[in-house]
């Protein structure tokens, strides 16, 4: 009997939602055997211990689709999914909880409160929730999270939690010339451990293919015979299609100790309108925080602005130059094209190279260029 991603994979083949990619196969075939590893029972009826996956490659490859096709059908009633970054913010915020917690408190979150270090009672707090923990883009340059993770995985695998886990990097480049490196190695041999490692790395990015077969900049001048329905249509297409089957949420950055919150996000797909990133007192690290974490920013609403909109458009004219300089690909919904933006005012000329900008953003070579990795 085939497994539960098998024929969802053959599904979605079927249908045409995907289409048929021979370099995916290892990864479905690492994909069955973990499925079918989490059914089986231990000695005494108990829980086995389970190999988890590390699935890793370039852009666009699916690793997020199919390990999403894995989670939804994964016949294993406690599971959870997370982007890296959500989990790792999480694992910061409780420990702060059991750090600057009384008794009373500690035991209200961990049904715990003795010993001083944190570890052990988050780990045990995480494991008693989910036995199958599916993290998308994993990515360390924190010196923060560097540090704990090699322990906190191991207080994890002792419990038994088995770990599915995408990155755009291969074990041993993870937290490449990061400060205190040799206190993160142990995290490596762990993961290479306790996790089967498989590369996806086709020759065909397919998400570039869905994009490059798009348009990334719609604005009514662009439509031909299209009104505003086909324009929006096109725009809100491309984001369904991109998207697949991963679940929309708010993602929460971490910046200069504020927390800016994007409230539509998949993996590293984020949704905003101009008035939420450009109409709000954001600066240039936010903008930095925004473009380092996601691949591509779906941009609606952009207006065309006026002379008395100059903060508005300074504020634009720093989230491209953010865009442009992590490889992050921009799809537009604008009222006009990039020339016809900001015309005059105070800072016209500069926004000069922000059109410039904008224009090969749209062009079929900075698309295939712009490989965001972490
Ligand atoms: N076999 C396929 N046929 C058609 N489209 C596909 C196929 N595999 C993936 N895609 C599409 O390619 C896009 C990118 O896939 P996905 O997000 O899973 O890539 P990824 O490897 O996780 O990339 P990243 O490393 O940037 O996170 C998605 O829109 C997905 O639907
Ligand atoms: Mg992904």
């Amino acid at each position: 009997m085939p497994s539960h991603i098998a024929r969802a994979y053959a599904d979605r083949l079927k249908s045409g939602l995907l289409t048929a990619d021979p370099a995916q196969q290892s990864a479905i075939a690492a994909l069955t055997r973990l499925e079918k590893d989490l059914g089986k029972r231990g000695f005494f009826g108990g829980l086995p211990e389970v190999r988890g996956l590390y699935l890793w490659g370039p852009p666009g490859r699916g690793k997020s689709i199919l390990m999403d096709l894995f989670f939804a059908n994964a016949p294993e009633p406690r599971k959870t999914r997370a982007h890296f970054h959500a989990f790792m913010a999480r694992v910061h915020d409780l420990i702060r909880q059991w750090r600057t917690g009384d008794q009373k408190a500690r035991q209200a979150v961990f049904g715990t409160h003795r010993g001083d270090d944190p570890i052990d009672p988050v780990a045990a707090l995480i494991a008693s929730e989910a036995r199958l923990l599916c993290f998308d883009e994993l990515q360390v340059t924190d010196i923060a999270d560097a540090m704990i993770l090699g322990r906190l995985f191991d207080a994890l695998f002792e419990r038994k939690v088995v770990v599915c886990i995408t990155s755009n990097r291969a074990p041993d480049q993870l937290y490449k010339d990061g400060i205190n490196r040799p206190l993160f190695v142990p995290f490596i041999e762990r993961v290479r451990e306790r996790c089967q490692v498989v590369a996806l790395s086709g020759a065909r990015d397919w998400r570039l293919d869905r994009i490059r077969a798009s348009r990334v900049w719609y604005d009514p001048g662009r439509q031909p015979g299209g009104g505003a329905g086909a324009r929006g249509e096109g725009f809100e297409q491309l984001w369904i299609d991109l998207k697949g089957d991963m679940p929309e949420c708010p993602a929460h950055l971490a910046v200069l100790g504020r927390d800016v919150v994007i409230p539509r996000t998949a993996g590293g797909l984020a949704r905003a309108t101009f008035a939420e990133l450009c109409e709000q007192p954001l600066g240039p690290q936010d903008y930095l925080a925004i473009a380092g974490r996601f691949h591509t920013l779906f941009l609606d609403g952009v207006p065309l602005l006026t002379p008395d909109n100059r903060q508005a458009a300074r504020r634009f004219v720093t989230l491209i130059d953010a865009l442009y300089e992590a490889k992050t690909r921009l799809v537009a919904m604008a009222a006009g094209a990039p020339e016809g933006l900001y015309p005059t005012g105070d800072g016209a000329f500069e926004f000069e190279r922000t059109v410039s900008r904008l224009n090969e953003m749209s062009s079929q070579s900075w698309l295939e260029r712009a490989e965001h990795t972490d």
